[in-house]
């Protein structure tokens, strides 16, 4: 018994190091990338923003069918038009992920009209915008519902297969002024890092979370970041095709751009005073003061 724990603890280092030059390895070369033409995507809040350019790169490298999941069915139309007209099947339903019954029923509707869904990718999300003493109670339960519980609820349309999360950098590190959105996205991050975990013994089901800094659509309109030119917000075309890219290699988290790094590890190791000092330099603390979100 303690030779077996003994040979299990000398060889924990040695698979440690092997694990990480691995990974430095698969950085250098050349990813080998998963064959989407079989594959069956959901992306909730797909009419517009990055899910409408996530629609468009699944359709681009290949997916057989696209399934898209909102309330506004203008857009909805639009989009699913568009990927169409790519040459790929596109089907949209209304639904709102906050609302677990129609979540329910619409994943049933898609079962029977579609077919079995494989990638699953939750990007639907709302932010109210304001401090905790601005807000009013229905809007912060909303974006609980929408960002974090309509994960639960949305599960339930894949039964093997991706689960993708379009997560944000502000789970690592949050800001004032959209402390509705930055706790959503916290607890949504949990879940992920807890799905991811618990998939490790479970061949065929995967899950891949993005984090992506500030990207230039709507939902966070007139937020204001002091060093524009040093952290320009990111296209959503960008984050849409860096998702599939870590979709097709399977990489469980993926951080955009990889410079939030480095804000993370400051974070785990400088001291508190430290830290209010960077994010009153960097303008984190009033970028949201101008924000307008959609109007
Ligand atoms: N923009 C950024 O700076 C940024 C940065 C990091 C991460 N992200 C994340 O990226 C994802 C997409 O954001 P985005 O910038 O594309 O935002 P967006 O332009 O505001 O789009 C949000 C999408 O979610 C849908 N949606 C909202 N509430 C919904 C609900 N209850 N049920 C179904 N669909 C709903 C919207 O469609 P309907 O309104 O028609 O339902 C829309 O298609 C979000 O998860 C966001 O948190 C964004």
């Amino acid at each position: 018994m303690i030779w077996k724990w003994l040979g299990a603890l000398l060889l924990f280092p040695v698979q440690m190091v092997y694990l990480v030059v691995k990974a430095a390895v698969c950085t250098v070369l050349p990813p080998k990338l998963r064959d989407l033409s079989g594959e069956n995507v959901l992306v909730t809040g797909g009419g517009r923003g990055i899910g409408r350019h996530l629609a468009r790169e699944f359709a681009k490298r290949g997916a057989k069918k696209i399934i898209l999941w909102g309330r506004t069915e203008k857009c909805l139309k639009e989009t699913t038009e568009e990927i169409r007209m790519m040459g790929t099947e596109c089907h949209y339903f209304i639904c709102d992920v906050g609302n677990r019954e129609e979540v329910y029923r619409q994943a049933k509707a898609v079962r029977e009209k579609v077919g079995d869904i494989t990638i699953l990718v939750n990007n639907a999300a709302v932010v109210h915008g304001k401090s905790l003493m601005d807000s009013d109670d229905d809007a912060l339960l909303k974006s609980q519902h929408i960002n974090t519980l309509g994960q639960f609820w949305v599960r339930q349309a894949l039964e093997y297969g991706h689960i993708v999360c379009l997560n944000s950098v502000l789970a690592l590190s949050a800001i004032p002024g959209a402390i509705d959105y930055c706790t959503s996205k916290a607890s949504s991050f949990a879940f992920m890092e807890s799905l991811t975990l618990g998939l490790l013994d479970c061949p065929g089901v995967n899950a891949t979370t993005v984090l992506p800094f500030h990207t230039s659509t709507e939902m966070f309109q007139g937020m204001r970041i002091r060093f524009p030119n040093l952290f320009p917000p990111l296209k959503p075309e960008t984050v849409a095709r860096r998702t599939v890219e870590a979709v097709r290699m399977n990489q469980a988290f993926l951080l955009l751009p990889w410079t939030m790094h480095v804000l993370v590890i400051l974070k785990s190791i400088l001291p508190q005073a430290a830290l209010d000092e960077i994010y009153k330099f960097s303008g984190s603390y009033t970028c949201m003061n101008t924000f307008k979100g959609r109007t």
